[in-house]
């Protein structure tokens, strides 16, 4: 990967909301940019149950799968394995500076505001804090604990973009997919990337 590259890192745990993590990763490969993809094993559980989409263990496998569901090129995406310790996204001289975790679960959010780097996701994380990147994500549990609030809060001291997954209903959402682009649209914005799958508020003509 050259320098000039536009890269990212999008990992999907295990929350609900697979269909914003997908279209997100559609989006981002749409946009041109080099996606690393974690998946974890929970999340692969939930894009079954809310996808019917089985993704195969292997990386390679699990990769085939999306860029036949995507049609996107090959090139761009790589997935990683959650104890690939020598992706470029462990490694503050590597790792792209702008990642999103998006569905975010709980116990990622958890895991990360304590530092603990035990699987990629994590460690990834972790990388882009202490390089003062730029880290999203988009959390989705319902009642928050104080336990979810206070790790929040303290991600957020640290710099980290909390967006939780709660689309907005003033577009007049006809579908599903209007729901998702509305999520997808606003993460779009905060990473600076041209996006017109909502319109703007004010622009609408209503
Ligand atoms: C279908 C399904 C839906 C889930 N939804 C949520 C959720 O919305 N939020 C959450 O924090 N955890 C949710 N969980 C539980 C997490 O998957 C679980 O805590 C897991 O350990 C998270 O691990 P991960 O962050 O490494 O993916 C869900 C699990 C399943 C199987």
């Amino acid at each position: 990967m050259s320098k000039h590259t536009k890269a990212i890192t999008l990992a999907f745990t295990g929350a609900s909301g697979a269909p914003y993590g997908l279209r997100l990763l559609e989006c981002l490969l749409a946009a041109d940019y080099q996606v690393f993809l974690l998946i974890s094993s929970a999340a692969r559980v939930v894009l079954a149950t809310e996808e019917e989409f089985q993704l195969p263990a292997g990386t390679d496998a699990a990769k085939a799968k999306l860029v036949e569901r995507l049609g996107c090129d090959p090139d761009k995406l790589t997935v990683c394995g959650k104890e690939e310790w020598f992706s470029p996204v462990a490694s503050g001289s590597a790792a792209p500076k702008q990642m999103v975790i998006c569905p975010c679960s709980a116990g990622s959010v958890a895991a990360i505001a304590h530092g603990m780097s035990d699987n990629l996701t994590e460690r990834a994380a972790d990388v882009v804090i202490k390089e003062r990147g730029q880290l999203l994500l988009v959390v989705r549990e319902t009642p928050f604990s104080t336990i979810h609030l206070e790790n929040m809060h303290k991600l957020s001291q640290m710099g980290v973009t909390i967006m939780p997954a709660a689309p907005g209903f003033y577009h007049q959402p006809q579908s599903i997919d209007d729901l998702v682009d509305f999520m997808v649209a606003r993460i779009l914005d905060h990473l600076g990337i041209e996006q017109g799958l909502v319109p703007r508020w004010g622009y609408s003509g209503k």
